[in-house]
């Protein structure tokens, strides 16, 4: 179904999604599917997950009318996750029509970038402005052992194949840092901002493991990882991107290069957080750690309105919780893992 179009926020006289601390939601993350061609040991198990059955997933025409619905209220960037999102058939045709709904500014990707050589071209062509592509290791064993495929070459040459397009900027590295695991990984990361175009952000790993495995001695914090990187090479701490942004950053000292640090866990940024969430199967999230979801896939195949869905979006906005918790000791997260509602 169609959804008749809005007049756009600000100008158009629509109220902004706002909870109640004020924080107006301009950013969506949209997972596109819970597949993944990867198996990382901090997100699924080596057997793969219980896949959403596919007749629950949103199909195109329905991810385009909640996006528009969502754009009328106010949001204007898009990020497109997973699982992993290049897996979904017809991806570049969808970033186009997201890409032309009034009020969206920004398309972006998050991806494994091992389908990412041969899709590129035509993402770009369809709209797509940024990529953050997740790896965590630049050693084939390594990268193996993390993800448990052998795809570090097919990776590499995905994350690549971004440099052909100066209109695809700034290109991320997104590695999850793990104690015990990830240390080796650290410097080889770390030299990559150096030595190519790409900020490399170091992510402390977050409790939402399919396997339920995590515990809070597996975060290896951004203050450890930066001095681990400053003993080699000194960082000078530059503004966010923007005050919502969740990272923080820093250039080499001596020169080209910047890293960034997304301390979820030791140092939450909750307070400024604009994020939203829908899931591939049509559920709206306010928190990546939030226990409860609004479905708005139901209302929308029996044909509810523009108006009852916006009403859900903005009771789920208002019913936001101002943080995630996970500094209370005994911190469980009991909702859907990471691959389900797109990192
Ligand atoms: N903690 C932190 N980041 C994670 N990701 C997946 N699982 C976790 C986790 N448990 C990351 C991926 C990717 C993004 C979508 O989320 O590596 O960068
Ligand atoms: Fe796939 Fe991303 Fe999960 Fe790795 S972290 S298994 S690439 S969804």
């Amino acid at each position: 179904m169609r959804l008749s179009p809005r007049p756009v926020r600000d100008n158009g006289g629509v109220e902004q999604l706002q909870d109640t601390l004020g924080r107006a939601h301009r950013s969506l993350r949209l997972s596109v599917t819970d597949r993944c061609n990867l198996r990382c040991r901090y997100c699924m198990p080596a057997e793969g997950m219980p896949w959403i059955p596919s007749d629950e997933l949103l199909d195109d025409e329905e991810i385009v009318s909640l996006v528009g619905l969502l754009a009328s209220l106010g949001v204007t960037q898009v990020r497109i996750t997973g699982g992993e999102p290049l897996v979904r058939p017809g991806l570049p045709r969808l970033v186009e029509r997201l890409a032309a709904l009034p009020g969206i500014e920004e398309i972006s990707l998050t991806t494994n970038a091992v389908l990412l050589e041969d899709a590129v071209d035509e993402l770009v062509a369809a709209g797509l402005r940024r990529v953050n592509v997740s790896l965590d290791s630049l050693d084939p064993d390594r990268f193996a052992a993390i993800t448990r495929r052998r795809d570090l070459a097919r990776a590499l040459a995905g994350l690549a194949a971004c440099e052909r397009h100066p209109g695809l900027r700034p290109i991320k590295v997104n590695a999850v840092a793990i104690r015990g695991l990830s240390e080796p990984d650290v410097l080889p990361l770390a030299a990559l901002a150096r030595e190519r175009p790409y900020v490399v952000r170091f992510i402390e790993v977050m409790p939402l493991d399919a396997p339920r495995t995590w515990e809070r001695d597996d975060v290896l914090s951004g203050k450890e990882l930066r001095a681990m990187i400053e003993r080699r090479w000194p960082l000078v701490e530059c503004p966010r991107e923007r005050p919502a942004a969740p990272a923080t950053r820093w250039r080499f000292a001596d020169g080209a290069g910047e890293l960034q640090f997304v301390s979820s866990v030791t140092e939450p940024f909750c307070a400024s957080c604009d994020r939203l969430r829908l899931t591939a199967d049509g559920q709206l999230r306010t928190c990546l750690f939030a226990e409860w979801e609004t479905d708005l896939r139901t209302p929308l195949r029996a044909g509810a309105g523009p108006d009852v869905l916006e009403r859900a979006a903005r009771d789920a906005v208002l019913a936001k919780a101002p943080g995630h918790g996970m500094a209370d000791p005994g911190y469980r997260y009991r909702g859907r893992p990471m691959s389900m509602i797109g990192g």
